[in-house]
């Protein structure tokens, strides 16, 4: 399967940003990580990060019929883009939202995701182990 794991604002700075919150490892770091477990093999994981809104619009529309399922960390875009939102309701493919921290456990305003509902899952709280369940979880899913 075609996999695309996307991460969103200021995860770029992962390694030096908050790393009480967000760990120590670098977005490299975890990507690389993400590769090798034994889940990955034989499956094609493609990595994008991007600061910007449109540009993560732009790379759900260009990859929807590249990949087979989407792990989306939207970073704070999380908690209010319905651009992202209906960009992933209109491509038509399978996406797990995934995050470092607990959202669900912090400030009142990350508790809120407008993305969630057109998710398969929203997983969160684990650190990288997130997105290595969210593989799983679209795997399973197809
Ligand atoms: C995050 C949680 C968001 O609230 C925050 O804005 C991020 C990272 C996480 O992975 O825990 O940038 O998505």
């Amino acid at each position: 399967m075609n996999i695309l794991i996307i991460n969103g604002p200021n995860l770029n700075l992962l390694g030096t940003r908050e790393p009480e919150i967000y760990g120590r490892e670098t977005l490299k770091e975890i990507n690389d990580w993400l590769t090798v477990q034994p889940e990955a093999q034989k499956h094609e994981l493609k990595f994008f990060q991007s600061n910007h809104e449109g540009e993560i619009i732009d790379k759900l529309h260009e990859e929807r019929n590249w990949a087979d399922g989407i792990l989306i960390n939207p970073g704070a875009f999380t908690h209010y883009s319905y651009a992202i939102r209906d960009a992933i309701e209109s491509v038509g493919v399978p996406v797990v939202e995934v995050h470092l921290s607990d959202i669900h456990n912090r400030e009142d305003f990350r508790k809120v995701s407008v993305i969630e509902p057109v998710c398969v899952k929203q997983i969160s709280g684990l650190g990288k182990k997130s997105y290595l369940n969210g593989l799983k979880t679209i795997l399973k899913s197809r």
